[in-house]
């Protein structure tokens, strides 16, 4: 749901769509969650990440509402490899979402605030025995199994440890959902899941049902991220119920979970919208109620597993304007205090992105500038060629949008310190990561005797 902004601020400059849903701009600044950027900036420094509070429970409700008004027996779970940490891990238990955790780390973070461990589903290609161990011993409620091999690995660590485990198979179906290639993963040539054409997702399915400590409750398939249609998931689910029902016949299926993913869109740039979660509601449990009657399987219990459209539009980045160069009749570089070690994203897949100058919102775009990072890499950009009111050191960029698969995948690249997260919320803020320092940054080294 976007909420019209109008009223607020008719700069035809500034698309409200892209950023958080408690934006507004008062004097030609940016104010989120009833505070000041350019306040925000000064107290804690940049580059600075905010977080709008209300925009991400907002998301959560607008997700299980969605979808449950139209298909009662849906769990939403969200994907933490957008962002966590243990305010949002706990945030998340209180809106009665449930976690997609990937990792030991993810699990640890989700164990740490008591998140319910039936509301957690383990996926990850290649988990490592220990993760396996980790996800009995925690008794995790679901693991998404991606192959063969960890379905062996699975079955004998629960057999030893004296456990029945729920697990999901993770199928590639073979569907391409139009995104980048390094964000796809459900067509042919993935690392991910068992392909229902090569014959592993039935083998998958013989061994799991066999297995005597192994409860298979259901299939799972994610295509990719993000997804701007959503023909591609009608596409996967009548796929992969035709496979369920065979399954069905064949070797006794019983199909009492679903889930076809996450990967839903969200805008980043102002002329490209995305779609509102609710024609993916439509579309998907739609599809899931008519082929489910059609092939005479009784209707299984759907899991969505949203990230990028939970987090992504709560929140900003902040940086700082250092140096200004202009190269005549080529280029303007704007370089600020961050970059690529914070968002990757335009470095990896060319992502775009609009920007803000905070402090001087809604003024007269003039000026075609790239925003640069300050690493040493000339693939540090953040947003090439835009246009912005003119700019100068000190001034505040604020880039929307960036939520999701900022944070979560920065780097110490030239030992830059990560920075500081904060939640913003009815005129507070509070820090929910801080600034990286020297010391963590030298925590894991080892200093040897060179002598
Ligand atoms: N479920 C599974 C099994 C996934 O692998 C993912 C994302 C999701 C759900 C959530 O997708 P979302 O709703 O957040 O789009 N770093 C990339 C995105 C990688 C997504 C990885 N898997 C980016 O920055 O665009």
């Amino acid at each position: 749901m976007n909420v019209p902004h109008d009223h607020i601020n008719p700069s035809p400059a500034i698309n409200f769509n892209i950023l958080p849903i408690t934006s507004r701009i008062e004097k030609h600044h940016l104010f989120i969650g009833n505070c000041d950027t350019i306040e925000l900036a000064s107290s804690f420094g940049t580059p600075l990440y905010i977080l709008d509070e209300v925009t991400i429970r907002q998301k959560c409700t607008e997700f299980l509402t969605e979808f449950q008004k139209r298909y009662p027996n849906t769990t939403v779970i969200y994907a933490c490899k957008a962002f966590i940490n243990r305010s949002m891990a706990s945030l998340l238990k209180t809106e009665g979402l449930g976690l997609d955790v990937c990792s030991a780390g993810e699990i640890n973070i989700a164990a740490s605030v008591q998140f319910p461990s039936d509301k957690l589903y383990f996926h990850g290609n290649n988990k490592t025995v220990d993760e396996l161990a980790l996800a009995l011993k925690e008794n995790i409620g679901c693991i998404v199994v991606d192959n063969l091999y960890e379905l062996a690995l699975l079955s004998d660590i629960a057999t030893k440890t004296k456990k029945k485990q729920d697990i999901m198979l993770r199928i590639c179906p073979g569907i391409d959902p139009h995104t980048h290639k390094y964000t796809t993963t459900g067509t042919i040539d993935s690392k991910f899941g068992l392909h229902i054409s090569t014959g592993q997702a039935e083998e998958a399915i013989i061994r799991a049902i066999s297995a005597p400590n192994i409860n298979l409750v259901g299939l799972h398939c994610h295509l990719g991220s993000p997804i701007f249609e959503t023909a591609p998931f009608k596409q996967a689910i009548e796929l992969m119920l035709e496979f369920a029902a065979q399954m069905k016949s064949k070797h006794n299926l019983r199909l009492l979970k679903f889930s076809p993913g996450g990967g839903f869109a969200i805008q980043y740039k102002a002329d490209s919208p995305s779609l509102p979660i609710a024609d993916y509601a439509e579309v998907i449990t739609s599809t899931l109620i008519k082929k489910s009657y059609e092939l005479n399987l009784d209707p299984p219990k759907l899991i969505i597993e949203p990230g990028r459209s939970i987090i992504g539009q709560a929140g900003v980045a902040l940086y700082t304007v250092g140096s200004i160069k202009e190269i005549p009749e080529v280029r303007k570089y704007i370089l600020v205090d961050g970059g690529m070690t914070d968002n990757i994203r335009h470095a990896l897949y060319n992502a775009k992105y609009e920007a803000i100058v905070a402090n001087k919102a809604g003024q007269e775009a003039t000026e075609r500038v790239t925003i640069s990072g300050r690493a040493c890499e000339s693939g540090d950009i953040l947003v090439q060629d835009i246009t912005l009111p003119r700019i100068s050191p000190g001034d505040i960029i604020a880039i929307p949008s960036c939520g999701a698969y900022c944070i979560s995948m920065s780097s110490n690249y030239n030992m830059f310190f990560r920075p500081t997260v904060i939640v913003v919320n009815n005129g507070k803020a509070r820090i929910t990561q801080r600034r990286e320092t020297i010391q963590d940054i030298m925590r894991r080294d080892v200093l040897m005797d060179t002598n």
